[in-house]
């Protein structure tokens, strides 16, 4: 069972192979021939040996021997120049695929939705990323050429030995398949122990690392003992595990000599034989003990690429997986038709987006099924400030998602100035979006890149009016190189404060007609929480918002405030009726106040 679904994917996987090496198939042609006649001529080097001993040494003549050397020399050149062919366009080939993977694969990432990203871990999607497609790279580019130059090789020994002699060549072809038998199963456990080793080494280190950053919480806990004795468990593994591989190597080297020599004592004793009765020459004896010694060579190759191959298997899988993904949040072909995608937006066709939001009798659940929201609904006008409140997973986020189409709704439906955004494209959307996140992104360039980010072809007077109009143009031009300063990977060279009024920048350079804030405010100190406070107001001001903050005192201007609890909607209204009501707001907001000004008295 197990083995027909195993071979039904690896069929799969080749169909796949074969789809992505479609485009070098010019290039993989030269390749196979060079590699082909590479084989037969490397096979043929011996017989030339077999005519020196036979029609030169032997016969003591030297009659034709130019003809002999030019011929010689000629498959020594041919051979050189092959070489150099496919090795070539061996590694064209090999990066070309590596790339056109990699292109693929980010595409894919680039169109999946933020659901695809909550179930597949980072680390998960880079090694698929960076590992896996090395490794397919080199199997296919040059694993697949060692095979052919084995199967190639060895079938020109074979062929040449049936040409000259075949009873002695019946004795070798005896054991072709013990020798492959064996290599194949030594050659799997070889790379098996080898990865059992490299995968308790990453854990060693990785105890190692933790060992020593943890040091002192695990003395402070009184945990040394458990600790020792866990690395030890691993070092004793590491121990067996490579003395195992150590053994298995040991081993596989003396069965393949030993075969090899039972194959050349019978070459020896039955070519003597036949010596004597003048059935073959001594040169076709001296060939066939040259062919028998090379006989493993091939076999060694071969075996090595099989199990590599078999190893490789998996990350096949993984990567296909990836390019194959299934788009959880897809436009229609109509739409695309209509609308365009990510890559190509026709936006002549995009209606205006006046800001007007409806949940309608909403449901929805994250992957892992608990249902968070249940006949959510919500009408917000455009132009309309709102903002939500509410206690650590009670849904703020969530609610806010799914009106970005982040995620769509399970039942029910988001409705953008009265229609079903499921009706527009995904790109109509988010064109229209400005998103302050709480951790604000910066992607590693200059500041002005990445205010420009949402809107490439801003012109530069534009991007300064943006900064100024959230006050970041003043620090922005105390820097040495103003808005060429490199920001740094993920803008790592600047403050919290600073990354945040650059993403201030940047949404409201794209002037959205919808804009989201998502506790953008919740990890700056009070002064940088003033300027942004101020930024906030320019930005709201004649677009629907959404915002969610952790202090209150930023949206007591909202125009409606709702006071979210377990995915659902507790109390709403502007920030007097609330505190009038002496409900749910009236508490969060007297304790927040009442901690600031206790803050306050002790600082
Ligand atoms: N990506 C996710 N995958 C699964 N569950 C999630 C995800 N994001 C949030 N949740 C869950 O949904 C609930 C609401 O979370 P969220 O909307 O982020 O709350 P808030 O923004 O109010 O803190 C929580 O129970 C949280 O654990
Ligand atoms: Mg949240």
């Amino acid at each position: 069972m197990i083995e027909s679904i195993n071979k039904k994917s690896s069929i799969n996987i080749m169909k796949n192979v074969l789809l992505f090496l479609k485009p070098f198939k010019g290039k993989i042609a030269v390749i196979f021939i060079s590699i082909i006649i590479i084989s037969g001529l490397e096979a043929y080097l011996p017989v030339m040996q077999k005519i020196a001993i036979d029609d030169f040494i032997l016969r003591g003549s030297t009659q034709g021997i130019n003809l002999f050397l030019m011929k010689y020399m000629g498959i020594s050149m041919s051979l050189l120049i092959l070489i150099y062919v496919f090795i070539s366009f061996g590694g064209k080939v090999e990066m070309s695929l590596v790339y056109s993977l990699r292109e693929k694969a980010f595409e894919k990432l680039q169109y999946q939705s933020f659901s695809y990203f909550d179930t597949n871990a980072d680390g998960w999607i880079m090694a698929r990323m960076t590992s896996d497609i090395t490794k397919i790279g080199e199997i296919v580019a040059w694993g697949f050429v060692d095979m052919i130059w084995s199967i190639g090789f060895l079938s020109g020994i074979l062929i040449m030995m049936f040409k000259l002699n075949y009873k002695l060549a019946l004795v070798l072809i005896f054991l072709l398949p013990i020798l492959i038998a064996i290599s194949i199963y030594f050659q799997t456990k070889i790379l098996r122990t080898q990865r059992d080793v490299r995968k308790i080494n990453s854990l060693i280190s990785g105890a190692y690392n933790e060992g020593i950053l943890g040091a002192k919480t695990s003395k402070v806990l009184v945990n040394e003992e458990k600790n020792t004795h866990a690395f030890e468990n691993l070092t004793s593994r590491m121990n067996r595990t490579s003395v195992r591989a150590a053994m298995i190597t040991a081993l596989y080297l003396p069965m393949i000599i030993g075969l090899n020599s039972i194959g050349l004592v019978a070459v020896l004793g039955i070519g003597n034989n036949f010596i004597l009765n003048e059935i073959i020459s001594i040169g076709t004896l001296v060939l066939f003990i040259n062919y028998t010694i090379m006989f493993f060579d091939p076999i060694k190759e071969f075996s090595r690429v099989f199990s590599e191959m078999q190893s490789a298997h998996a990350s096949f899988e993984r990567v296909l997986e990836l390019i194959h993904s299934d788009l959880e949040i897809k436009d229609s072909k109509e739409i695309i038709e209509k609308y365009g995608d990510i890559c190509e937006k026709k936006i002549h066709n995009w209606e205006k987006i006046d800001g007007h939001v409806e949940f309608k009798n909403v449901n929805f659940g994250y992957h892992n099924g608990e249902p968070i929201l249940e006949n959510f609904n919500l009408k917000i006008s455009s132009g309309e400030t709102i903002a939500l409140v509410g206690e650590t997973g009670s849904g703020k986020s969530t609610i806010v998602n799914l009106a970005c189409r982040f995620y769509e709704p399970t039942e029910g439906s988001v409705l953008i100035d009265g229609i079903d955004y499921r009706e527009r494209s995904q790109s109509w959307l988010h064109n229209n979006l400005g998103y302050v996140l709480q951790t604000p992104h910066l992607f590693s360039g200059s500041i002005k890149d990445n205010i420009s980010y949402g809107r490439r072809e801003a012109a530069f007077e534009e991007i300064i009016g943006a900064a100024k109009l959230v006050k970041a143009h003043d620090f922005i031009v105390k820097f040495t190189h103003g808005y060429d300063t490199e920001v740094g990977e993920g803008g790592n060279n600047l403050s919290t404060g600073q990354k945040q009024l650059i993403s201030f920048a940047r949404a409201i350079l794209k002037n959205p007609s919808i804009f989201i804030l998502d506790e953008a405010t919740s990890s700056i100190d009070a002064e940088s929480e003033k300027v942004i406070q101020d930024a906030t107001d320019i930005l709201l001001h004649g677009r629907t918002s959404f915002i969610i903050a952790h202090r209150l005192s930023t949206i007591i201007n909202a125009d409606r405030i709702l006071v979210i609890k377990d995915g659902k909607i507790l109390e709403e209204g502007g920030h007097s009726f609330l505190m009038g009501k002496k409900g749910a707001y009236f508490t969060l907001y007297t304790r927040q106040f009442t901690q600031d000004e206790e803050s306050k008295l002790m600082s």
